[in-house]
């Protein structure tokens, strides 16, 4: 039964290539494989949404430009619902540069341009879409876009009593203030040491890490590790989600299927660790494509790899 998952924050214009060594070492780099491609932490999401069946509504802004249409032209083509997408007048849409090295180990220029340019008329279109939304729906949202506008719209879904999942980047741009109307929280090491202010560099860390953003009242916290597993910190414990061992082609996009994917089992009724678990097994999967889109899985696959990672799901506080 299909259910409805909100994706508020950034829609970008990916332009991508693969590079012999990661930029910096000379003043020109020879690339190759240059891909355009839809992107963007709340277009991710709302695509992947669509792959496991359910009704993806993505809430945004791209400029009146010819790079909205590569932006949103291959979620037009999912099904994504659209109407929730303002222009903005006199901005570009928004555009990464990304760059791929061997190691997979993605570097990215994002130019915010539209993401950033939000007016009464926008806003008023996000409140709608959140105030219409079934019961059963989960806001998922990011910050590449202004603290006001992920106020409004966590505010408007803690009205309707609708789950929260929070990919909290940039962390930069947080209000402390709303940690206890967040459902969920999936930051990255280096995302959860500049929120929390404090170190975060391995497992033993990472877990503290978690369990702190829940004494913040975020109930669900997920950590994820730079070997693509993750801490959990969740009512029923702290758990430990392994790294599949997927050798990594281009992480583009791969934390984006991971906070997807764990709103999509939150939408779903599963469990905070089942959550995890599917989470963790959709950014391995992400890792071993190219791009952030096009790599992505659909249920079939990402639930046959959580299945793998199960044996190694682990307490860790017991
Ligand atoms: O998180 C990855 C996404 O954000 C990419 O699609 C790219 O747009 C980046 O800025």
């Amino acid at each position: 039964m299909p259910s409805t998952l909100l994706s508020l924050g950034s829609i970008n214009a990916d332009f991508q290539v693969r590079v012999a060594q990661p930029p910096g070492s000379q003043e020109t780099l020879l690339a190759s494989d240059f891909c355009r491609l839809s992107g963007g932490k709340a277009a991710n999401r709302a695509y992947l949404a669509t792959l496991f069946g359910h009704h993806s509504v993505l809430l945004g802004r791209v400029g009146a430009d010819e790079l909205a249409d590569q932006a949103l032209g291959n979620l037009r083509q999912a099904g994504v619902l659209l109407d929730g997408v303002t222009h903005a007048p006199g901005h570009s849409t928004a555009v990464s540069m990304i760059t791929v090295p061997a190691s997979g180990k993605k570097q990215i220029i994002l130019a915010n341009n539209a993401n950033d340019a939000w007016d009464g008329m926008a806003c008023d279109r996000v409140r709608a879409a959140i105030a219409a939304a079934p019961p059963q729906a989960v806001l998922a949202l990011d910050h590449e876009i202004p603290a006001a506008v992920v106020r409004m719209a966590i505010e408007a879904a803690q009205q309707r009593s609708l789950p929260v999942v929070l990919d909290p980047s940039f962390p930069e741009r947080l209000e402390p203030g709303l940690w206890p109307l967040i459902s969920a929280v999936t930051p990255n090491t280096e995302e959860a040491a500049h929120l929390l202010g404090q170190p975060v560099t391995d497992s033993p860390s990472a877990a503290r890490a978690a369990a702190a953003f829940r004494q913040r009242g975020v109930p669900m916290a997920c950590v994820k590790l730079a070997d693509g597993g993750c801490l959990l910190a969740c009512a029923e414990g702290v758990y430990h989600v392994p790294a599949g061992g997927i050798a990594a082609r281009d992480a583009t996009g791969a934390g984006d299927a991971f906070t997807g994917v764990f709103a999509i089992a939150l939408l779903e009724g599963q469990p905070a660790s089942e959550a995890a678990l599917w989470a963790t097994a959709a950014a391995h999967l992400a890792v071993a494509g190219y791009g952030s889109q096009p790599a992505y899985a659909g249920r079939e696959q990402v639930l046959a790899m959580a299945e793998q990672l199960r044996p190694q799901l682990r307490r860790v506080d017991d």
